[in-house]
């Protein structure tokens, strides 16, 4: 692997360990302005000094976050689809690899549709981005997504996904957590993010999942909606954190948060 790609890399996966928090904020180039990310400066700004890297789309990053700040940006490239479209696999590379590079970006993110109706479209999109990044030195980081089909993720499916994923060339995959993660883990080739999906009932089921996951070998998280729509956003990613980072159970966890928020009376 060349410098500048194993450099951008070791911005995001921290060296110490090799894990990450990362925050993502890319939402809206499919869903539109959602709860808690219709003004995503205000969302974004206290959450940065406890985040390895952000993922937003160029949308955020050229209006919402300062052009000082010191945060590893994953960039969203894909899109051309939306919620109320005729189907969410339809997406294709939407930000060119040099409006990636006049954006300082350590990585590039792009989801594929591992079954969907344009499966095929979104794997060749992902190797294309691939050779792209390779000419620069920028990794990709490859999202097996499942658009409106939840049901769908399991360790077989998501195992096959991420595998497809690193063989087709991503440097780090982002996908679900699942039941029997070790099986998506171990296939993988490659370090695994994991997604939070949508909010989940309390916080300290989303440290379970955290903690389940790097349990399983999850390299780390790349929560979203978990985080931010969450009651106390920074109390959140800080004890998500400590699970990343730390060895935190998701029990230390969930004291961690409860100190942070002000007492052990539970809260969303
Ligand atoms: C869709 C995505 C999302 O845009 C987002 O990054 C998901 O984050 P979360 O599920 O944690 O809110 O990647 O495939």
């Amino acid at each position: 692997m060349d410098w500048g790609m194993k450099n951008r890399l070791a911005r995001i996966l921290r060296p110490a360990d090799g894990h990450t928090v990362m925050l993502a904020v890319d939402h809206g180039y499919f869903l539109g302005p959602i709860s808690r990310l219709e003004r995503p400066a205000e969302t974004i700004e206290p959450l940065l000094p406890h985040a390895d890297a952000l993922m937003p789309a160029r949308g955020v990053v050229r209006n919402c976050i300062e052009a000082a700040a010191d945060i590893p940006i994953v960039l969203r490239v894909s899109g051309g689809n939306s919620i109320v479209g005729e189907d969410l696999s339809k997406e294709d590379i939407t930000t060119s690899v040099e409006e990636a590079i006049r954006l300082n970006a350590s990585a590039m993110a792009l989801s594929i549709y591992v079954g969907g109706k344009y499966e095929h479209q979104t794997l060749v999109n992902l190797s294309r981005l691939v050779d792209e990044g390779n000419r620069y030195g920028i990794p990709v980081l490859a999202v097996t997504a499942v658009g409106k089909e939840l049901a769908k993720r399991d360790a077989r499916y998501l195992g096959l996904a991420c595998r497809i994923a690193a063989e087709l060339g991503a440097s780090f995959v982002k996908t679900y957590y699942c039941e029997n993660f070790e099986k998506v883990a171990n296939g993988s080739l490659v370090p695994l993010v994991i997604a939070g999906g949508p909010k989940l009932d309390t916080v300290y089921d989303a440290f379970r999942i955290a903690h389940e996951a790097m349990s399983a070998g999850a390299a780390g998280v790349d929560f979203g909606r978990n985080i931010w729509q969450a009651e106390n956003p920074v109390a959140t990613v800080r004890a998500v954190r400590a699970i990343v980072h730390d060895e935190a159970d998701a029990k230390a966890a969930g004291e961690l948060y409860d100190e942070l928020v002000g007492g052990s009376k539970k809260k969303k």
